[in-house]
């Protein structure tokens, strides 16, 4: 056997080796002293902590940029978990519960389908919307299923001290942007 061969095979046997170990081991990054990233017990390892601040009590936190989702500014331990028919969150933020709530409603671009009919046409699958249209169907008093998963798109702020710093700076259009957001008025900016 040449050199090269016994490089393949010793590979080979390494693999095998490897994926027919069943433990369930955790296997992490290397940290620069040759040791394993979870397995740092120095305490260096900074765990963020997310807002304990009650619903009553919180306030918006500026948007990251026009039109984002908003950080939830609140503590949301115990409101898990989210399911398409349960949902803790909507008992406030829901438009007919808001004001009782004191909570800001979710909006309109929740409450609408943005996505085109598709019919089959023969062979063909057909889109039914014209070219440029912005399909927004309204889904009435009902938040579009879509949606459900508030989490998905909205998270809580940690209080971190990050070690490289984000320097973006978002460009508003108006002072109201800052807080709070009209993308139902402007979703068809740039195709219009
Ligand atoms: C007990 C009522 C209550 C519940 C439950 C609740 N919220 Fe809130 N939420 C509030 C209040 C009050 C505020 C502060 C006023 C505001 O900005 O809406 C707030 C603020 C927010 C904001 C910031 C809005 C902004 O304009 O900056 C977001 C986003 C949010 N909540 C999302 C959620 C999500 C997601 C959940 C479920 C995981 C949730 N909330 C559950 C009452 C509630
Ligand atoms: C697919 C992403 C996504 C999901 C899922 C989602 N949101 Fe949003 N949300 C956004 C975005 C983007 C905005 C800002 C633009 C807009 O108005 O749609 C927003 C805005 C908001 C606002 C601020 C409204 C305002 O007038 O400024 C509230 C409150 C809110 N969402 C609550 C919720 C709740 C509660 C859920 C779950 C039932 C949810 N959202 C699910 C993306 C999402």
């Amino acid at each position: 056997m040449n050199k090269l061969s016994m490089t393949i095979l010793g590979s080979c046997i390494l693999l095998f080796s490897a994926c027919s170990d069943s433990s369930e081991e955790v296997v992490s990054l290397p940290v620069s002293n040759g040791d394993e990233l979870l397995a740092d017990e120095s305490g260096n390892v900074e765990m963020a902590s997310y807002p304990t601040t009650s619903e009553m009590d919180s306030e918006g936190i500026q948007r990251s940029f026009e039109n984002s989702p908003p950080l939830i500014p609140h503590t949301i331990d115990g409101m898990f978990k989210i399911t398409i028919d349960e949902n803790q969150c909507m008992m406030c933020h829901m438009p007919e519960k808001a004001d009782e709530k004191n909570a800001m409603p979710i909006p309109l671009t929740h409450f609408t389908d943005y996505r085109p009919v598709i019919e089959q046409e023969g062979d063909l699958y057909v889109v039914q919307a014209d070219e440029n249209e912005v399909v927004a169907n309204s889904t009435g008093g009902e938040l579009n299923k879509a949606m459900f998963n508030c989490n998905l798109c909205h998270a809580p702020q940690a209080d971190i001290d990050p070690m490289v710093k984000n320097l973006f700076e978002a460009d508003f259009r108006s002072s109201s942007s800052k807080n709070s957001s009209n993308l139902n008025e402007v979703i068809d900016e740039g195709v219009k």
